[in-house]
């Protein structure tokens, strides 16, 4: 009998916390549930304490009052308040919703957007009516990011956009921008026109297909409205390697690869590519306020034949006691580093990099290699900032349910719960060095993306889960509660009309597919 009564009081203690949990995504740190509703109306009068409290209250009720909302009159009034003196965390915000009034409070106008967000997503999912609660909320991870490979395959504008409004709906802060790599080039230099009527023809699957790239314009409306949402966009212009659609525009330039990867690195001896990537960085920097800029790094080893046999190139080495191949894309990397640094940035490297020899003030690593975690140890130990993004479990391109067929299966696939779940399978190597990890980014590469549905598929809702995974601070994380609540976001997402994987229902749509290609690099 005592058995029962302990049992049953632990099943109402458990049932009950899912009940009190609010359908928020990402999870807030802190949430309180309490008795009553607020009731919202199309009556709704939403207000700010003046200069961007004021904005984002308009903002707010604009929003809302596309979302379909109680009949009744509201209950009160909307408050959103930008307080630096109260001190909240630099992200945080405090939402307090009574049967009254509803209070969004924050100290940074990030953090009183993110405020917003919540309220949001409180009235979507609620249909209207807000459950009584206090909220107090502000992120475990400074980078919460998404990375689109966009030279791969090209999705263009609209989609991007779109992208970046799911991002800061789930809070995520970071787009990171892979617009350079072998099939295209895809962003717009002024001083370089045939990197986009040369280099931007073709994608993975068609090297005929017509240009297709970003124009300056294009970048700018792009960034600016991933300001608005408060998303730093940081492009990536890979190199020495990966360079293969601006040495074909650029043969100058060209140097190392042989065969089918002819055009695969930059020369990296000559003093004409640095000033060309010196000059390309000069229009990248004008047009990404970002303080970081990815150059790359990755699998130089895949083109760089005629290094070991070009004598020009052995006698560079040579005078410049580089010792061998490795330490001249060492060298290239520290030359690369020093340009960006003086155009008043910081570099981001993939892991390769750790070992060229960098100062941690110029660069920031990019862990890439789930199966080399000696990387992300000597990074720390070497005093550089992380992000995190090992292949398992967060890159997309790896399928999701033991039923697909297209992707990356490398001994495992990237399911949910393994995204859901992490960090912690790698926390212990972390340990003591918390301060220098930034935070972490799902990654996906297009080569087997060719059209926006399946980019959806790949995406949705594992983003999802990344975010709660960079937001949420550990001891609020539970896997099951965040997957009762699942289905509230994919509601949204079919609102959205995004071709998400439905992981309650396999077999709902069925997975897209996308064209083969012999030869395919596949990222190491
Ligand atoms: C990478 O996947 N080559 C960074």
């Amino acid at each position: 009998m005592k058995k029962f009564i302990l049992v049953s009081a632990l099943l109402s203690l458990w049932s009950g916390q899912l009940f009190a949990q609010l359908s928020l995504f990402p999870t807030p740190t802190k949430q309180i549930v309490q008795r009553g509703e607020f009731l919202i109306g199309k009556d709704i009068r939403i207000s700010g304490n003046g200069g961007y409290a004021s904005r984002i209250a308009k903002d707010a009720k604009t929003t809302i009052s596309t979302l379909s909302l109680a009949d009744s009159k509201s209950s009160g009034q909307i408050e959103f308040l930008l307080k630096p003196e109260e001190k909240l965390p630099e992200e945080g915000y405090r939402l307090s919703v009574t049967t009254d009034k509803i209070t969004v409070l924050a100290s940074t106008e990030r953090g009183l957007f993110y405020g917003k967000e919540s309220l949001v997503q409180l009235v979507r999912f609620g249909k209207g009516t807000v459950r009584a609660c206090r909220i107090e909320d502000a992120p475990r991870y400074k980078w919460r990011g998404f990375m689109l490979d966009e030279s791969r395959h090209f999705f263009g504008k609209e989609k991007v956009k779109q992208y970046l409004d799911i991002m800061a709906s789930l809070k995520l802060n970071i787009f990171h921008w892979h617009l350079t790599d072998e099939p295209g080039w895809r962003i717009e230099i002024k001083r370089y026109p045939k990197l986009t009527t040369t280099g931007s023809i073709g994608n993975w699957h068609d090297p005929e297909a017509p240009a297709t790239f970003y124009t300056q314009e294009e970048i700018k409306e792009i960034v600016a409205y991933a300001a608005e949402r408060h998303i730093t966009i940081i492009p990536e212009f890979d190199m020495p390697g990966h360079a293969t659609a601006v040495c074909r525009a650029y043969p100058e330039v060209s140097g190392g690869g042989e065969g089918k990867w002819k055009h695969f690195t930059f020369h990296p001896c000559k003093d004409e590519t640095y000033e060309f990537i010196s000059n390309i960085l000069d229009e990248i920097v004008e047009l990404f306020p970002s303080p970081y800029i990815h150059i790359g790094g990755d699998e130089v080893h895949y083109g760089n034949q005629s290094w070991f046999t070009d004598p020009e190139i052995q006698a560079f080495i040579k005078e410049n006691n580089l010792v061998n191949e490795t330490g001249l894309e060492h060298y290239f990397i520290r030359r690369a580093t020093d340009i960006v640094a003086s155009k008043g940035k910081k570099m981001i490297g993939w892991d390769e990099v750790i070992d060229a020899g960098l100062s941690p003030e110029k660069a920031t690593i990019m862990w890439w290699r789930h199966d080399r975690k000696h990387q992300l140890v000597k990074a720390l130990e070497n005093g550089f900032e992380v992000i995190m993004t090992p292949r398992h479990p967060l890159y997309a391109d790896f399928f999701q349910h033991a039923g697909h067929r297209v992707g990356r299966y490398w001994g495992g696939y990237n399911p949910i719960e393994d995204i859901y779940l992490f960090p912690d399978p790698v926390a212990h190597l972390m340990k003591n060095y918390e301060d220098q990890v930034l935070g972490m980014q799902f990654s996906l590469w297009t080569e087997r993306v060719a059209d926006t549905n399946r980019l959806d598929f790949m995406v949705f809702p594992r983003l999802v889960a990344v975010a709660e995974s960079a937001w949420t601070a550990a001891k609020a994380k539970e896997y099951s509660v965040f997957m009762r609540k699942l289905p509230r976001f994919l509601e949204y997402l079919e609102e959205l009309g995004i071709y998400y994987f439905n992981p309650f229902r396999p077999d709902a749509r069925p997975e897209p597919t996308a064209p083969e290609k012999e030869d395919i690099l596949q990222h190491g």
